[in-house]
């Protein structure tokens, strides 16, 4: 698969995500609730999903926007863990045996395997809820934005957004088998999250909230192109550099169910350019954006076993 044009990631661009990802790291580590006084079991098993873990892309995206958009890196550090409380909670009900009935994640045990099933799932409600909380004591920000960022994460999880794809994801299985459902089904379960990080970012940095269209499209364009990838790499992934369950998908309508992995593969690069293309009319500047969807890109190809797409390309 080829880069995102244009090909502008300056070497600059791996200093500042780098930086921006050491922010979020700090600051997870001062939200995370010490392991002290009542509920030290909840505690951990919060800490344990939350700290030390994951590629910090929703994060990341939230502060990279807001500072292409000519605002502070400081200003939108906690809204960015608070999507990334959300994202780990997310993928900590999404492990759940009644849902995809994972064993690994992020390289570890699965949280309900190392903490139980109950504090499992009382750990992902308090992450929901927590975030919500920080986000509404957020000094930073003025209470216009705060309102805005509260009604997109909400919008994003609920009953139009996360819940609704998963409930999608897991029940309908016998539909969505042509490309257009499943894309429907796919911005619910993940690109939502991701307009979620695109709208924060440009609130954050003071765009108003009728000037977020094109920031809307390269989320959801970013969010389907990264579920195609994420779907793929569940049928061709090395489990060790994935770090979760190899093909727990299986049987559901993915994309790696519905086309073969070059379409697939084609389909996610269409999808990148797109991102970047909605970008275009509104004259930003682009070459932030394509260096996070070359992140994205390389993230992907480092965890492909080029071996078993050798062997998915022989039987198609
Ligand atoms: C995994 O997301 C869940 C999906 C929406 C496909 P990531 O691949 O971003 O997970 P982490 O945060 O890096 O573990
Ligand atoms: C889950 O999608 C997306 C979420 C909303 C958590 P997947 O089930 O494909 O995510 P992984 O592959 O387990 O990370
Ligand atoms: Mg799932
Ligand atoms: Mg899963
Ligand atoms: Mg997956």
């Amino acid at each position: 698969m080829s880069e995102a044009k244009p090909e502008s990631s300056t070497p600059d661009y791996p200093e500042q995500f780098a930086g921006i990802r050491n922010k979020i790291e700090r600051r997870l580590t001062e939200i995370a609730p010490s392991v002290s006084g009542t509920a030290p079991r909840l505690k951990r098993s919060i800490r344990y999903s939350l700290l030390d873990g994951g590629k910090r892309l929703r994060p990341l995206i939230t502060v990279l926007t807001t500072e292409a958009l000519g605002g502070r890196a400081a200003d939108a550090i906690d809204a960015a863990c608070a999507i990334e409380m959300v994202h780990s909670a997310s993928l900590v009900i999404d492990d759940l045996p009644c849902m995809d009935d994972a064993t690994q994640r992020r390289g570890k045990p699965a949280n309900h395997i190392a903490h139980g099933e109950d504090i499992a799932i009382l750990g992902a409600i308090s992450l929901i809820s927590d975030a919500f909380g920080l986000i509404a004591r957020d000094r930073h920000l003025p209470p216009d934005v705060k309102a805005d960022l509260v009604s997109s994460l909400s919008k994003a999880i609920g009953v139009d957004g996360l819940c609704a794809g998963q409930e999608r994801d897991l029940r309908d299985i016998t539909e969505h088998s042509d490309a257009e459902s499943l894309a429907q089904l796919q911005y619910q379960k993940t690109g939502a999250l991701f307009v979620a990080c695109l709208e924060a970012g440009a609130r954050i940095a003071g765009l108003p909230q009728d000037s977020l269209a094109p920031l809307q499209a390269f989320g959801t364009h970013m969010g389907l192109a990264f579920q195609i990838l994420d779907d793929l790499l569940d049928a061709v992934g090395q489990s060790a550099a994935t770090g979760k369950d190899h093909r727990a998908d299986l049987g559901k309508q993915t994309y790696a169910a519905i086309m073969s992995l070059d379409e697939a593969e084609a389909q996610a690069s269409r999808e990148l350019s797109c991102a970047l293309e909605a970008l275009e009319p509104a004259g930003i500047n682009q070459a932030p954006f394509a260096a996070f969807l070359n992140l994205v890109l390389a993230a992907y190809q480092v965890q492909v076993d080029f071996g078993q797409v050798r062997q998915a390309r022989a039987r198609v």
